[in-house]
């Protein structure tokens, strides 16, 4: 198997191609941008793998995508790349447009044209909105996206099904629930608060903290997409769990315990416009096509995350360069 994962530089994609090259005898070929959000250095362990292959270029560039699938000819693609944060697409629109409409469009086209034989688009739940206690959704749920970034990826998502529907190309697409672990980018949730109660700072909890995810560890996500990719059917959707819905609040007062930190720091700010009361979802359907099933139990995978962290003190000041200051003073200085 050859497969061209799009994004692999990124939190999730990178978790994905660490996987399929120790896990796999399989060729990769990682085509990323390299925005704020991708990094080599979380390839570091496997960029010597003769079956690793990286292309540095933007999902959106039509002759680049094209001559890479006419030269590699990959079984599969698995597409991640994606501009993937609520805030930043609420402070600025333009790039999930353009990266998640137009880049999905860009790669799904050169992928009927020169039929490639597998491609999975990576979703999430957010595509279904928030929704009352206690509905769980089914892949057959309305899309009611709220923010910028939901929104378009509800639009990526159903051009991607539109392209088997109308040109039976053979796209399986995945819908994940919020995930965390090592290397994610310290904007998200969990490795914001993280390293910010590493270095006893405060903690910003969006209005009463009481809104609800489901969390996956990222490394069950990618078995999961694994699972799609070798046992999915053409045209289907799945959804992806953690089976695990806590109030943000929680989140934060279990890793402050487990940090051994105060809840002192926790400090409440000003809400997010449009903020999704609840996700959740069922992932029974890939349970009984696929067999697989969620293996880390939350708290086991946030003591991980946590001592990851720690011990990478480094790689959170590296990536926390001028952009990520200039982000955090917008998006947090008029919250409190
Ligand atoms: P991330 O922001 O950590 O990484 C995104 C990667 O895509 C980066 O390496 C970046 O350089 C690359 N990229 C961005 N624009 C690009 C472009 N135009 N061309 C090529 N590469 C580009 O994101 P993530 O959290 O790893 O999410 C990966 C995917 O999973 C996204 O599609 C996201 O919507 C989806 N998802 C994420 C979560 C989550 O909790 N993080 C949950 C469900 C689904
Ligand atoms: P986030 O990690 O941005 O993921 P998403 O919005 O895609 O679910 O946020 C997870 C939850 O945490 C969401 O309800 C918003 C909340 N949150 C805060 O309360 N404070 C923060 O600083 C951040 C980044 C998120």
């Amino acid at each position: 198997m050859k497969i061209l994962v799009t994004g692999g530089a990124g939190f999730i994609g990178s978790a994905f191609v660490r996987l399929l090259i120790g896990e796999t005898d399989w060729r990769v070929i990682n085509l990323d941008k390299l925005t704020y959000a991708g990094n080599l250095e979380n390839l570091a362990e496997i960029e010597s793998s003769d079956r690793y292959c990286f292309v540095h270029g933007d999902i959106c560039d039509a002759p680049l995508v094209n001559s890479l699938l006419a030269g590699e000819r990959p079984d599969a693609i698995v597409h991640f790349a994606a501009e993937s944060h609520v805030d930043r697409s609420i402070l600025s629109p333009e790039p999930v447009i353009q990266t998640n409409l137009r880049g999905t469009f860009t790669l799904l086209e050169a992928g009927r044209v020169h039929q490639t034989p597998r491609f999975v688009h990576v979703s999430t739940d957010e595509v279904y909105g928030s929704l009352n206690a206690p509905l769980e959704a089914t892949e057959d749920f309305p899309l009611n996206p709220s923010s910028p970034y939901s929104a378009s990826k509800a639009g990526s998502d159903l051009l991607a099904r539109s392209y088997f529907v109308t040109f039976k190309m053979p796209v399986a697409i995945t819908r994940a629930s919020n995930n965390y672990g090592p290397y994610q980018f310290p904007e998200k949730l969990i490795p914001l608060m993280i390293a910010n109660a590493l270095e006893g700072r405060n903690l910003p909890v969006y209005g009463d903290g009481q809104q609800i995810r489901d969390w996956l560890y990222v490394d069950d996500h990618c078995r999961a997409i694994r699972a799609v990719l070798e046992k999915g059917g053409e045209g289907e959707i799945y959804n992806i769990g953690g089976n695990r819905s806590l109030p943000n609040l929680d989140v934060v007062r279990k890793l402050l315990a487990l940090a051994g930190k105060s809840e002192n720091l926790i400090e409440y700010v000003k809400d997010r416009p449009g903020h999704d009361r609840r996700y959740a979802l069922s992932s029974e359907k890939l349970m009984r096509e696929t067999g697989w099933k969620p293996a880390m139990d939350f708290e086991t995978g946030l003591s991980r995350t946590i001592e990851w962290y720690r011990r990478h003190a480094s790689w959170v000041e590296r990536v926390r360069s001028g952009e990520y200051r200039a982000y955090y003073e917008k998006n947090y200085a008029n919250r409190a």
